[in-house]
């Protein structure tokens, strides 16, 4: 019988690699895991005893070229994504890379353009789109009784106490943290064409963002961010003509519509629904990290192109940089 499973390379077999994305490849059976590459050869070596990668490789190069797998997951400091995704789409494979796609915003953009000249697939790792609370919170805006979507709002605290990849804080924070919620407001709400942004930053000690945005669709929305914090808390949240709903901590959402669901016993109730995991949910440390690779190789096999795509993080990080340019210079900014 043909192999119409998904033969797939990991490039970069760090923290993240293995704590969360080789155990969810192992979740899918549309995958083959066929080899694995890391600088440092313990680490891709490892792959092959607890992930079931068939081979083990120092160089990436070297692995693409003897192994021609239909697709790379690449986990690396941000340089790499763009450096082996460009290199890998330009030799005809199907890319996932994990967030950022580049330090900057011209690597994200060159990284999108090689995408679109390949005609191959490049997903990119924001998995709070294919989060099941997420997800819902999308389904539930689009149905007719939730009407017209006017106001958005994303919130999110996170620990970092200093700019991420040697970046000054702000940037650093943006690219490591800030990319989730606002690809998560793109994927609700559509693009951002406005940005207006005011924050404090001060490594070690604090950093908040404030800022006011407009989306292509006339929707209106407010994004806030909070580093140096103790705690992981998100909050992602939108409002139509006809209803309200708002995720929390990643799993839980509520609802609450115009119209009750059942015959109100007290006319002033509020009628809520909640949306939650159940107890046995998948397992691979956050919810999305299942689902995103799970749409990474449907679409592989299938052909059909995802969304969550290197266009998608190249806007994300266009409206980021607005934000932080709003804040260092004043005024609103416009995003073409
Ligand atoms: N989506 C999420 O929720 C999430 C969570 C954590 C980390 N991440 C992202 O994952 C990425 C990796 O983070 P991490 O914490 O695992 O870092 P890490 O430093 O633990 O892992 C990076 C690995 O890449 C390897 N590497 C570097 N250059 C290489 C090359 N040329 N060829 C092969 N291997 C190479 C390193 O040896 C290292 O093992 C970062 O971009 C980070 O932003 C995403």
């Amino acid at each position: 019988m043909a192999e119409t499973r998904v033969r797939v390379c990991f490039i970069g077999c760090g923290h993240h690699s293995t704590e969360s994305l080789q155990p969810a490849v192992s979740l899918i059976p549309l995958f083959n895991y066929t080899a694995a590459c890391d600088l440092v050869g313990e680490k891709a070596m490892e792959a092959t005893r607890r992930f079931g990668a068939r081979k083990w490789y120092t160089d990436y190069v070297e692995m693409v070229d003897e192994e021609s797998p239909d697709a790379v997951i690449i986990v690396g400091p941000p340089q790499l994504h763009e450096e082996a995704g460009v290199y890998c789409l330009k030799k005809g494979l199907h890319v996932f890379v994990e967030k950022p796609p580049s330090l900057t915003l011209d690597g994200a953009k060159r990284l999108m353009e090689a995408m679109k000249a390949s005609g191959r697939i490049c997903m990119v790792g924001t998995h709070w789109r294919h989060m099941p609370v997420h997800r819902a919170l999308k389904t539930l805006s689009e149905k007719e009784v939730f009407g017209e979507v006017f106001r958005l709002e994303a919130t999110y605290l996170a620990p970092d106490t200093r700019g991420a990849w040697g970046l000054s804080f702000e940037w650093g924070f943006m690219l490591n943290q800030a990319i989730h919620p606002m690809d998560c407001l793109q994927f609700l709400g559509g693009r951002v064409i406005e940005a207006e942004a005011w924050g404090v930053a001060e490594e070690g000690r604090k950093l908040a963002v404030s800022a006011s945005l407009r989306f292509a669709s006339g929707a209106v929305g407010s994004f806030t961010l909070g580093g140096c914090s103790p705690v992981f808390y998100e909050r992602v949240g939108v409002q139509g003509t006809g209803g309200w709903a708002e995720a929390e901590q990643f799993k839980r959402m509520r609802y609450a519509g115009k119209k009750g669901w059942i015959e109100p016993t007290d006319p002033s109730a509020v009628q809520t629904l909640v949306f939650e995991h159940g107890s046995h949910y998948r397992g691979v440390s956050r919810p999305g990290y299942v689902e995103e690779l799970e749409v990474f190789a449907q679409s592989v096999a299938s052909g059909d192109h995802p969304h969550a795509d290197a266009e998608d993080a190249y806007y994300a990080l266009k409206t980021l940089d607005a934000i932080v340019e709003s804040i260092r210079k004043g005024g609103r900014i416009r995003i073409d």
